[in-house]
């Protein structure tokens, strides 16, 4: 029997694998995965863990389940694949847009976990929101072990899970453009594209573990770093004039109502 079944096995399954062996979590015996393309198992199975063609086979192999396929996927796997549950399996889902309530009805006897994990976990510093259904308080505990492994986790009511998608499912994205217009900025004005993406990429790393470690309010570090008549001012009164700040809200709430409507809402 192994520890943790994936059933899809693509990039979120593949990147919450690594970070559940680097971490020492799971070891790579104890998880086991499927994908219906030979080269998802192929690539998967490098990684030492049991690969599968079918979820059927995954779900007859462990009691705690991932479900990481695309959310187009589910019904189909439920539906006409007809894999079925039992009461011993907590389902983990994590596809985007399907409710707790949609699961329930495909696995009426199973526990159910939904979480919104960010790609980002890929490198070990994810953000994941999750809601427990009817899991109890011991599969709370693990799910918060499972994807600790992989960056943060914090519980929400599954309501604001549309919220936790703009926040932390789709805002990589906006921090990618920001980045790419800092690079382009930086080597207009003479650094090479590698150096500017470093000096760049550290900054908002940076800048994310300051707002996480020392509790200041975003107001407060922006105001610390502005002195009167510096550099950073100049800056931040350009961004402030073109309405920076309210575009990004505008983009958030966007990926907000598109979760919305995914999950029929
Ligand atoms: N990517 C993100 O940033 C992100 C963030 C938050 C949540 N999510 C959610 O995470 C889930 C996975 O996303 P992803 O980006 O990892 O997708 P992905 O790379 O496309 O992976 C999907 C996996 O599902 C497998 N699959 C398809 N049909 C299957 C079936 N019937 N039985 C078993 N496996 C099946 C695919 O197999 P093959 O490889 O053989 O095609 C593939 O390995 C999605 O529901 C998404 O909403 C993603």
């Amino acid at each position: 029997m192994a520890s943790i079944g994936f059933i899809g096995a693509g990039r979120m399954a593949e990147a919450m694998i690594k970070g559940l062996i680097a971490r020492g979590v799971y070891s790579k015996d104890d998880v086991v995965a499927c994908a219906p393309s030979e080269e998802t198992r192929k690539r998967v199975s490098s990684l030492g863990v049991g690969m599968y063609e079918s979820a059927g086979e995954v779900a007859g192999l462990a009691d705690i389940l991932v479900l990481a396929v695309k959310p187009k996927h589910v019904q189909g796997l439920f539906e006409s694949e007809g894999l079925k549950l039992k009461k011993s399996h907590l389902l983990i889902s994590i596809a985007a847009g399907i409710t707790i309530e949609t699961l329930k009805s495909y696995v009426p006897d199973s526990r159910i976990v939904r979480v919104m994990p960010n790609h980002c976990c890929a490198v070990l510093e994810g953000a994941a929101g999750f809601a427990r259904g009817n899991a109890t308080d011991d599969d709370i505990e693990l799910v918060k072990r499972i994807f600790s492994a992989t960056g943060l986790a914090v519980e929400v009511r599954e309501r604001d899970m549309d919220a936790v998608t703009g926040v932390s499912g789709s805002s990589p994205a906006f921090v990618y453009m920001f980045l790419r217009a800092v690079v382009k900025a930086g080597t207009g004005a003479g650094l090479t594209e590698d150096v500017a993406t470093k000096l760049a990429a550290q900054s908002l790393v940076g800048a994310g573990r300051m707002a996480l470690e020392t509790g200041m309010t975003p107001e407060a570090l922006v105001d610390n770093v502005c002195s009167p008549g510096g550099t950073t001012i100049e800056g931040v009164k350009v961004l402030d004039a073109g309405g920076f700040e309210e575009l990004v809200e505008k983009a958030v709430s966007a990926s907000v109502e598109r979760s919305k409507e995914m999950s029929g809402r």
